[in-house]
């Protein structure tokens, strides 16, 4: 992808697609004068009269397009609706680069789009922002199409924007900030579009090591002798009824002016039958993708490795299937994780915490100074808040607090659940530690959050439910339904603006 810091006003921008942002709040005209697009006075007249016709209101994600027809080296030109200016962020300029580029370059085929679009942020926000739009609208996920026809590639060559301050140097940078980020978001989506057939855990821990160490991390995969010698019971607990192995996926990034280390766990079931507490087949359909948390940490690290935070980092993922084989564990199995803690499984369809255990216990015997999982970890959780956001939790409010901040500016919500001792209560067994399943239909996100503090010691920790948000069954903005990858843009957020 090319990028271009656009320093002609509109009317002399030679692009596909000139895209004009238009509040709800101010007229067309003002909004063409504001960016000093230099139209002719005969040409904005005509703007401004098809608007009236088409009763263009300018409101968020509302487009009208115009053909230039040679008054502009431009072909065409968007007017762009963006809300109303009190609401205006950088967030409303990701999202329309992001309905941009699949309408424009992924079903049709323009190659180079320029925007023009007001800012409240800094100028390196916005320029990332539209590119990690552009980039994630653009996505299509075609390997299984056999008609020719049926593929859908992305035309999007050149990204230029409009109307900023910024030196060249900052606004590639910010530019390709965003690339790193959004590509790799992709990437995660990918992984989550393949079926469970294809990506295995064997396959997932492929991917992790060859794309891994293309970009200089450190990647070792353990496999299940190892895992047994570290006494990882819980997560071996949950690999026995599948026939495929289970892998345990560690990839490292060092600086070497950090000072902290910051370990991303994820949930990696590549599918969840829920074992022999089996699932119905509607519930089942889509849990291919319930590796989301792991494609998201590992995407997170890659993104990470190109861009070069002073810290140190850690990803752990624990990657198996959870099915039903005739070794499967029963409702009932004690089962004794990593840091010795047992657990009776009365549940085995909640077997997201019992891999997230013993790998959480890994992240901290392998010196994490500070951890988030990432985990699509309960239907409670998307009962809740749906699609629209992700379950937050942890020990450290601050911890939590910053998070949340950075999701906000990355465009990824959370949703902070309470984590009362009364929920601990209901991981009670009368023959084991604790249980992995509370009471049906009570709290069920706040009580997996409760069984994960048990194995994070008292070291800065976050769990995040993405089960609502990491899946789309329609097209939203700058994320195509499917897989989203919910998650990657929030943590290279965070761990690019973290303190070493
Ligand atoms: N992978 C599921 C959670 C899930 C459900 C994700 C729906 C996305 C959409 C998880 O392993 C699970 O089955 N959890 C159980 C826990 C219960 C048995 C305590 C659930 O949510 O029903
Ligand atoms: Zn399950
Ligand atoms: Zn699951």
């Amino acid at each position: 992808m090319e990028y271009k810091l656009e320093t002609s006003p509109p009317a002399q921008v030679d692009s596909g697609l000139l895209v004009l942002g238009v509040f709800q709040d101010q007229t067309v005209a003002d909004a063409i004068k504001d960016v000093q697009a230099g139209f002719s006075e005969q040409f904005l007249q005509k703007v401004i009269q098809f608007a009236q016709e088409e009763n263009f209101k300018a409101s968020s994600s509302e487009m009208l397009v115009l053909p230039t027809y040679g008054e502009l080296p431009s072909k065409k030109l968007v007017l762009a609706g963006l809300g109303k200016s009190g609401d205006y962020s950088v967030q409303q300029a990701r999202k329309l680069a992001g309905n941009i580029a699949r309408r424009f370059c992924l079903n049709g085929k323009t190659e180079k789009v320029c925007f023009f679009v007001p800012n409240k942020d800094k100028d390196e926000s916005l320029a990332q922002a539209l590119v990690e739009g552009a980039i994630l609208g653009s996505y299509s996920f075609n390997k299984y199409r056999s008609g020719k026809d049926d593929k859908k590639e992305s035309n999007l060559q050149e990204i230029a924007v409009g109307g900023l301050k910024l030196q060249a140097a900052d606004f590639d940078k910010a530019c390709k900030q965003g690339e790193a980020i959004a590509e790799s978001v992709n990437y995660a989506r990918q992984l989550i579009a393949e079926p469970a057939n294809y990506l295995t855990p064997s396959r997932l821990a492929e991917e992790a090591r060859t794309r891994g160490q293309e970009l200089g991390l450190t990647v070792e995969i353990l496999e299940q002798p190892q895992i047994e010698k570290l006494g990882m019971g819980s997560f071996l607990g949950v690999a026995r009824g599948a026939k495929e192995l289970p892998h345990l996926i560690v990839m490292r990034y060092k600086h070497d002016q950090a000072k902290k280390t910051v370990a991303l766990v994820g949930k990696g079931i590549t599918f969840d039958s829920g074992g022999l507490s089996l699932k119905t087949a509607q519930s089942m359909e889509h849990m291919k993708y319930d590796m989301s948390g792991a494609a998201c940490v590992i995407a997170s690290a890659l993104a990470l490795a190109k861009l070069k935070p002073k810290v140190n980092l850690l990803v752990v993922v624990g990657a198996t299937e959870n099915m039903p084989g005739g070794q499967a564990l029963h409702p009932g199995d004690v089962v004794t994780a990593m840091n010795g803690k047992t657990i009776e499984v009365n549940n085995t369809d909640a077997e997201g915490r019992l891999v997230l255990a013993d790998a959480l216990c890994y992240a901290l015997q392998e010196g994490a100074d500070e951890v988030v999982d990432v985990a699509t970890l309960t239907g409670a959780c998307v009962t809740a808040l749906g699609r629209a956001a992700a379950g937050i939790m942890g020990n450290s409010q601050e911890f939590i607090d910053a998070l949340i901040a950075r999701g906000a500016e990355a465009g990824e919500k959370f949703w902070q659940l309470p984590m009362y001792d009364e929920y601990k209560e209901s991981l009670k067994s009368d023959i084991a530690d604790l249980k992995n399943a509370g009471s049906r239909g009570e709290a069920g996100t706040s009580c997996a959050a409760m069984f994960l503090k048990e194995f994070v010691d008292a070291r800065p920790w976050v769990h995040m439910d993405v089960a609502g948000p990491s899946w789309l069954d329609k097209d939203k903005d700058e994320l195509n339904k499917g897989g989203t990858a919910f998650g990657v843009r929030t943590l290279c957020y965070y761990v690019l603006n973290s303190k070493n």
